[in-house]
């Protein structure tokens, strides 16, 4: 059965904004400037802005960190604090957090909420959200991306962008690309398949810039092919200007232009953050001495470089410049309003995943005496990480949260158990290990007395953790935390504390997948990410069963650090040697590697339970045409329908995942199956059940030939599987395709 309906997607590309009209004020402006302005526009002019045209009225473009929040204000010129007393904002999840919701609608409010508070502060550039591939666990960025799988990334990150465009607030999208490890970020040349860096690398970019029509993007520091990623012919003239053809503007990274003829003709439209003698100067800076600025302007004069290249990168600015700053339509926008409290409160409980269960939901009056346990049940988890850390105006932590929802606040009780010390950006403080041993002994101690333990735990935003310039020192959890759950589990499961087991709920927050020795002796486990703002509420919230858990797993939980794909190959693969990384595991990312290597994990990609249950039925696959409206073009697509139905006896939400095995899913170079769309159910009440209907473009069964550099449909037999997690797959249907 053929059917026709139209491709959303495109609807939002300007904003409703005229497009035509940006195009006339660009060559209008264009027309009018002189050399130096066009040069001008094309640098930073302090930290965060880069110059506008004053005698023309053409205004500044206002940049700032992203992707989770505002960034505190910086003085014009250092990284220091500008102490403003009005830049405390709402810090909303981690992107990793969204990817977990899976739900798109989530991603639509997030960035709508989020551009109304740069809208507020004067900003016309977000610059985030990140789309870098977990492709390692160790990453100390990957709670800044949206996990391992180039679909969920690509759909999860398109409407956020949208929404804060349709706002008037440009997103720019980061780091472009291969920017997977931040050890040796700077210097390190990343050797990777033309397949792997087509499916797997630059995919979730190419569907933002297809889907959502992206404004600006931020080159990488890393290199790809020797050149680096902040203007990369390859990666930014050919792929992103050229056959993408995308309009918008290529932003450096801080600090990542290195080369002013390179800058000049690979693609490179705004260059920020460079200092200015390209070693320690900065202090003295000099924007002039920008690598983008006098240089490049003598090269025009001299006739070395064409005015046509030059006119592009203005044009490109200048189309930016029209589509926020001086946008009729750009909102004026707010901050910390309610209304972006109850965003991040949503997004943060959709977003935990509920790993392992017993006790829970939680009759907290069942209980007599509580014990909080660990760091991070007070600790601010907005503060450090690097460039996206927070000030918050609010930052309601676990234990607060606990005391305030329950009756008898006076029954909790908490012990740190470890500490970690401040964040920091480039290195740890030493820890003393005889106050590590206290607070160890401590929280034994206490745990000894309580029926009920939650232990709050997992990562944080020092170097070492999640923290940019730097990766995790290691799969296993910091401070000795295996070691105080071991000990906290032996206390509730000892036959000495009389007639009742005590209960050990752990929960964890962290961007990442992490070891887990003490599984089988702990009662529950929940995985939190990073919550922002409401992060206590949001996970009492779940605790307590308000809110029933549905996120599911944007990354895989390997057993071991050795099962992760790419170990085997050694340092040549991670972290590199002598300059050099080689992604030898090709494709085979994430589930993709372990489906593969048939090696059994933890918890995989999907993966998160429920306090109900869900039958997935009748899946239907049909072949339908996609019309697309903005090119009236037509395409054939694949529609699979499933029936959802709440079994069980509360209500609650399910994502149905379909995963493809193409005709040639057996042969070794092929993955076993892919995600190729996913849906999530409304809230589902007991009994209640919803036909979800998910679309694939035949384009995204194509894999990239490397012999004829094309992407390529295969004919034959696909199998769509469709699951609640990579390996729990319920339901299946085939279709020929020829
Ligand atoms: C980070 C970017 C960030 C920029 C500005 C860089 O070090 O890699 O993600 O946007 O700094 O703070």
């Amino acid at each position: 059965m053929k059917k026709l309906f139209l491709f959303a997607s495109f609807i939002i590309m300007t904003m409703g904004a005229d497009a035509q009209n940006v195009e006339q004020r660009v060559e209008d402006a264009l027309g009018k400037m002189t050399l130096h302005e066009k040069i001008q526009v094309l640098h930073a002019q302090s930290k965060f802005t880069s110059a506008g045209v004053p005698r023309l009225g053409i205004r500044q473009l206002n940049m700032d960190d992203g992707p989770h929040g505002v960034r505190e204000e910086l003085e014009w010129n250092t990284w220091s604090p500008a102490h403003w007393t009005n830049d405390s904002v709402v810090a909303f999840p981690s992107l990793t957090c969204l990817a977990a919701t899976w739900n798109r609608d989530l991603s639509r409010r997030y960035g709508h909420a989020l551009s109304e508070e740069f809208a507020f502060r004067g900003k016309d550039v977000i610059l985030g959200p990140g789309v870098n591939i977990a492709r390692t666990p160790l990453n100390g960025r990957a709670f800044e991306y949206m996990g391992e799988d180039p679909l969920l990334a690509g759909e999860m990150v398109s409407p956020y962008i949208q929404a804060a465009q349709q706002n008037g607030v440009a997103c720019c999208m980061k780091h472009y690309v291969l920017n997977d490890q931040e050890t040796d970020r700077f210097g390190v040349n990343v050797n990777v398949s033309e397949r792997a860096l087509r499916e797997i690398y630059l995919e979730p970019f190419r569907r933002a810039v297809d889907k959502a029509h992206v404004w600006s993007i931020m080159g990488s520091y890393n290199l790809y092919n020797g050149e680096h990623c902040c203007h990369n012919d390859i990666l930014i003239n050919r792929i992103l200007k050229q056959e993408w053809q995308w309009d918008g503007a290529l932003v450096s990274d801080w600090g990542g232009t290195t080369s002013t003829m390179q800058a000049a003709l690979n693609g490179l439209d705004i260059e920020m953050g460079t200092y200015t003698d390209g070693k320690e100067r900065e202090a003295a800076f000099g924007y002039n001495d920008y690598f983008l600025a006098d240089k490049f302007e003598t090269l025009i004069k001299e006739g070395k470089i064409p005015m046509s290249v030059l006119d592009d990168k203005v044009r490109r600015v200048l189309r930016l410049i029209y589509r926020t700053a001086m946008n009729p339509q750009k909102i004026i926008g707010s901050q910390c309003s309610e209304a972006h409290y109850e965003v991040c409160r949503e997004i943060g409980e959709e977003g935990i995943v509920l790993l392992k269960n017993g006790p829970l939901p939680v009759d907290f009056s069942k209980y007599k005496k509580i014990l909080v346990v660990g760091e991070n049940g007070t600790r601010s988890l907005t503060e450090g990480g690097g460039s996206s850390e927070l000030k918050t105006l609010k930052d309601v932590s676990p234990l607060e949260a606990l005391r305030n929802q329950l009756s008898m606040p006076s029954s909790i009780d908490y012990a740190q158990g470890y500490y970690s010390g401040k964040p920091m950006y480039s290195k740890q403080e030493k820890l003393d290990s005889a106050k590590q041993a206290r607070l160890h002994e401590e929280a034994v101690e206490k745990a000894k007395d309580a029926d009920l333990i939650i232990y709050v735990g997992g990562l944080n935003k020092n170097h070492g953790q999640d923290c940019e310039n730097g990766d995790r020192e290691s799969y296993d959890l910091p401070f000795g935390q295996n070691e105080l759950i071991a000990d906290l589990a032996a206390v509730t499961s000892s036959p000495k504390r009389g007639e009742k087991k005590g209960t050990l709920i752990v929960v964890t927050f962290g961007g990442n997948a992490y070891a887990i020795p003490w599984l089988d002796t702990v009662d529950a486990l929940v995985h939190c990410w990073y919550l922002g703002s409401e992060s206590g509420n949001a996970l009492v919230n779940v605790l307590t069963g308000k809110v029933n858990p549905s996120g599911k797993l944007p990354v895989t939980f390997a057993k071991r650090y050795e099962d992760y794909p790419y170990v085997k190959f050694g340092e040549r693969a991670y972290p590199g040697i002598k300059g050099q990384v080689y992604y030898d595991e090709g494709i085979f990312v994430g589930y993709r590697g372990f489906d593969k290597n048939k090696t059994k994990v933890l918890f995989p990609f999907g993966y998160g339970l429920s306090y109900t249950t869900f039958d997935l039925k009748n899946v239907i696959v049909e072949v339908a045409s996609l019309v697309e409206e903005t090119l009236n073009m037509k395409q054939d697509a694949v529609e699979v329908t499933v029936n959802v139905t709440n079994t069980g006896s509360v209500a609650g939400k399910e994502v149905a995942q379909v995963y493809v095995a193409s005709p040639n899913s057996k042969k070794k170079d092929m993955p076993v199956k892919e995600l190729k769309a996913f849906a999530k159910t409304r809230l589902l009440q007991p009994g209640e059940s919803e036909t979800l209907t998910m679309t694939i473009p035949l384009d995204d069964l194509r894999y990239w030939n490397e012999q004829t550099h094309q992407w390529q449909l295969d004919k034959g037999k696909y199998t769509f599987h469709v699951g609640v997690s990579s390996t729990d797959l319920r339901t299946t249907a085939s279709l020929n395709i020829e």
